[in-house]
């Protein structure tokens, strides 16, 4: 695909896709709608903000006439939605944005991809929307759906769909799911950056409940490389997990923060913890692998010790996120706990 819309491209995983395709695929262009949301930032895209094939538009998905004027204008061939709400605590406390952007918006980009007869539209979901596994088991493509949290059962909703825009119009899609995404420049609401920034600020580390649940962990480049393999060489309707088979407890992640920056596990703060959690998720990605030949770069140790070093060498990326808006969320989400 030459000319491709990518949005939310202005956000943790987004970004670091933009990112990718600008510095390895010259023959793409790509336009960046983002509504640059408390989790959009232009930082993220320092350096390739002027790129010659990076046009950055400030605009919602959920904006119809938008969508169809970027996709003339630029003639567009496929659309990849990277757009949402994404913090499972935050659809917890207001849901209806969730909903919004995450719903209405999908269905928006469906139209305009029905309208507009694009080659693709790629649905970027979540492993979260099978729900959570017990001690055994993995999640397959076939699992069926059964979404927990307000923000799952919004990605759920997307994903039928883009299923329906397929069935019904020969909507050309594919949808993935991937696992917990760490890395450069995400948000620290999430849990890699936020016990990073709280240890390199001697803050407790507030780990939910027993910390005992497991999140199987990629690094955000892999997840990158798997969608550009999903837009180039993917049949129409298929569905791919994507992972990187690294399950970890929370608190091994945690303590393994705490000792790469030498600090004490007496940061670490048991907090009440989150309703209706999902104890563990566990990818299996043999289809993408098998059909695609795609394979994750690095493994959890190279990826993890590459994120700290980030963190801690744009220092300043960290300090200008976490602002008032951020402080305010904060006192929120964790000062009665
Ligand atoms: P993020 O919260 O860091 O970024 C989301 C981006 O979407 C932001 O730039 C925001 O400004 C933008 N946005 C929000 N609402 C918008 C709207 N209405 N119109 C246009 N732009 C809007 O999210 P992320 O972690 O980068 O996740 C990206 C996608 O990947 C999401 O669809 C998420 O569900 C999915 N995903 C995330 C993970 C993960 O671990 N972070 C794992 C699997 C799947
Ligand atoms: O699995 C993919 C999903 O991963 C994505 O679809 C979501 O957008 C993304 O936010 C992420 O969801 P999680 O809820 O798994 O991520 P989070 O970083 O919020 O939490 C990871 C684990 O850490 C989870 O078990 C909750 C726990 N946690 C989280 C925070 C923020 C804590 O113990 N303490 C915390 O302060």
């Amino acid at each position: 695909m030459r000319k491709i819309l990518v949005t939310g491209g202005a956000g943790f995983i987004g970004s670091n896709f933009v990112r990718m395709v600008l510095a390895e695929h010259p023959e793409c262009v790509v336009v960046n709608l983002d509504k640059l949301t408390y989790a959009g930032n232009l930082e993220n895209l320092r350096g390739f903000l002027d790129h010659p094939n990076h046009k950055f538009v400030k605009g919602d998905i959920c904006d119809g006439d938008l969508l169809a004027r970027l996709i003339d204008e630029d003639r567009i061939d496929a659309i990849i939605n990277f757009a949402a709400e994404t913090h499972v605590d935050r659809s917890i406390t207001g849901p209806k944005i969730f909903v919004e952007t995450n719903v209405i918006g999908t269905l928006t980009l469906l139209e305009a991809a029905r309208e507009k007869k694009l080659e693709r539209f790629i649905q970027i979901s979540t492993d979260e929307v099978y729900g959570a596994l017990g001690d055994e088991g993995m999640f397959t493509e076939q699992t069926p759906l059964s979404p927990n949290s307000p923000y799952s059962a919004s990605k759920a909703a997307a994903d039928h769909l883009v299923k329906a825009y397929g069935h019904t119009w020969g909507v050309r899609y594919n949808i993935t799911r991937c696992s917990n995404n760490y890395g450069p420049y995400q948000f620290p609401e999430k849990l890699i950056p936020l016990m990073i920034n709280n240890a390199l600020n001697d803050k407790a580390l507030p780990v939910y409940g027993d910390g005992l649940y497991v999140r199987d962990w990629l690094y955000v480049y892999d997840h990158c490389t798997a969608v550009w393999s999903v837009l180039h060489q993917a049949p129409p309707g298929r569905v791919y997990n994507i992972g990187g088979c690294n399950e970890k407890a929370n608190l091994e992640v945690v303590e393994l923060i705490l000792s790469r920056l030498d600090k004490s596990k007496s940061l670490i703060k048991h907090v009440t913890d989150r309703p209706g959690h999902d104890r563990r998720y566990a990818i299996d990605a043999s289809r993408i692998i098998n059909e695609l030949g795609w394979k994750p770069s690095v493994s959890f140790e190279q990826g993890i010790n590459k994120t700290i070093d980030w963190y801690i060498e744009n220092h300043d990326w960290l300090t200008d996120v976490v602002s008032g808006d951020y402080k305010r969320y904060y006192q929120t989400m964790y000062g009665s706990r």
